[in-house]
């Protein structure tokens, strides 16, 4: 298994300006994608108004800029990747957002423990690209004090086969990053044992599409 910097680093590799260009352009032109539009359909229920948030691996930034339009008060993006982050901060500033967003490099169980709380934490298919996911959601459990939203693969042999083929292109490419497949079951239980309960649910294949509440 790759040490969390290599990890890191493989993750800037391969999530470079390019792909974020790339996707930066569909996002202009199509909205956010189906997993993360899902995301921010259930998130649509809360009260954003002057809330903060904390979004995880944010790529591009498509739900940190729905939580702005909706009124949200503060963003703060964590991404390994560099490519993404400039990406997400020239669209802040083209947008006036300076003001109301943060872009920070590096991993996130790093970063994370050194912020404040915020209300919510998203997590938009990143678990499946960190290999301690139980260290990222307990880092994110202590974070949020009202809801953590995310999306991350379903599991079963199928789901394993693919992220087989995953890990051969990238050994081929001699780049150390790794897809994973974590078990559903234990996601779940990690947030449940954290004091969050799941509030909705959306499978939008092949990935799971979550918010959970922090039970008062
Ligand atoms: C599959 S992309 C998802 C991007 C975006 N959330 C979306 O759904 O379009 C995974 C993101 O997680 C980031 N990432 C992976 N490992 C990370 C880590 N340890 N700390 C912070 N970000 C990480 C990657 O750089 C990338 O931006």
């Amino acid at each position: 298994m790759p040490s969390i910097r290599e990890h890191c680093c493989g993750a800037d590799r391969f999530f470079d300006r390019i792909k974020a260009d790339k996707q930066y352009r569909q996002y202009l032109k199509k909205g956010a994608r189906k997993a993360t539009a899902a995301l921010i359909n259930q998130l649509s229920v809360l009260d954003i108004n002057v809330k903060t948030l904390v979004d995880i691996g944010g790529g591009i930034g498509a739900l940190q800029w729905w939580f702005l339009q909706q009124g949200g008060q503060r963003t703060i993006d964590i991404d390994a990747s560099s490519g993404y982050l400039q990406i997400a901060r020239e669209h802040a500033i083209r947008q006036g957002w300076q003001g109301k967003t943060d872009f920070l490099e590096g991993d996130c169980t790093e970063i994370l423990p050194q912020l404040d709380e915020v209300d919510i934490v998203t997590l938009d298919k990143v678990i499946c690209c960190y290999p301690d996911y139980r260290e990222i959601l307990a880092a994110t459990c202590q974070k949020a004090t009202t809801c953590i939203a995310l999306t991350y693969p379903m599991d079963g042999p199928l789901a394993q086969a693919v992220r087989n083929l995953g890990v051969l292109f990238f050994k081929l490419r001699g780049n150390p990053f790794r897809p994973y497949v974590h078990r559903v079951a234990e996601v779940r239980q990690i947030l449940a044992e954290h004091g969050f309960k799941r509030h909705q649910h959306q499978l939008v294949f092949p990935w799971h599409a979550e918010t959970y509440l922090r039970e008062s």
